[in-house]
């Protein structure tokens, strides 16, 4: 019998660069834009801007927020494998649905991820994945738990997760606390939420907040502990002043909504 990767949760839809990503019933919304195409998203927003600052490392350490279909994680892989196969690569990712990880065995990923095969199925089965240059762990559970054990550990932190209004325990203020608590002090994050919310709650986290524009893709924001030459800053004490009443997201307030 055929096993599908559709089921009552998640359904896997087409976007607009011809790569699926799906549909989440629980949540409402999908996984990746459409409108910029899921690998295109990925590629765009995260892999590429963050392996322009780190391409010069020897080692690199990923935190994946959250792993979902893993379209960030593999093309990362693979853009490695590519630009830079010399580079050892440590990604580590959080994924509260463990039966989505079991069902991407029969997602229909891109023909150009072919060659990852054998690191889909093992992380579809055990989790896990490492061989010389390689390794990748997905932590079945609650990222804001899995986040607390790293301390100055990440080059990188893909900012992923479903949007503030659907999620937004994995975009308050003490989530990005937790989370510059984790990133080196010249790591960078990558996401692609340009609300005022989101950047105040890394602003006030002590990040440097940065606009990114790319072609074929909606505009999305980088941060970093420290500052990055050559990006748009964007100007935190100018959209402060503006919108004097928009405050970022407090695991307070986003606790006592979810309770309605
Ligand atoms: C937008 S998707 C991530 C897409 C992913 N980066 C990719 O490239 O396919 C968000 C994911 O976050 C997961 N998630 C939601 N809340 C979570 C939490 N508290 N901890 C870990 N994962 C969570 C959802 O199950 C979903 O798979």
């Amino acid at each position: 019998m055929q096993i599908s990767f559709n089921n009552g949760l998640h359904t896997a839809v087409p976007s607009e660069d011809g790569s699926y990503t799906a549909y989440s019933k629980e949540y409402g919304e999908h996984y990746h834009s459409t409108k910029d195409g899921a690998l295109n998203e990925s590629l765009k927003k995260h892999i590429v801007p963050a392996f322009e600052h780190v391409k010069e490392k020897d080692e690199v350490h990923i935190l994946d927020i959250c792993f979902g279909l893993g379209l960030n994680t593999l093309g990362t892989i693979l853009y490695y494998r590519e630009l830079a196969p010399q580079t050892k690569l440590h990604i580590h990712s959080p994924e509260l649905d463990d039966n989505l990880v079991r069902s991407l065995m029969y997602f229909r990923y891109p023909h150009s991820f072919k060659p990852l095969r054998p690191i889909i199925e093992a992380i579809s089965t055990v989790g896990s994945y490492e061989d010389e240059t390689l390794s990748v762990e997905v932590f079945l559970g609650d990222a804001r738990e899995y986040v607390k054990k790293f301390h100055k550990h990440f080059d990188i932190v893909y900012q992923d997760a479903f949007s503030p209004s659907v999620n937004p325990l994995l975009w308050t203020k003490e989530y990005f606390r937790d989370i510059a608590h984790a990133i080196k002090e010249n790591g960078i994050l990558t996401t692609y939420s340009t609300a005022l919310k989101t950047r105040l709650a890394l602003h006030q986290n002590d990040f440097f907040v940065y606009l990114a524009q790319e072609k074929g893709v909606r505009d999305f924001t980088l941060a970093s502990l420290q500052p990055i030459p050559n990006l748009k800053r964007v100007d935190m004490a100018h959209k402060i002043s503006c919108n004097p009443h928009v405050k970022p997201l407090c695991d307070t307030q986003v606790t006592q909504i979810s309770h309605y």
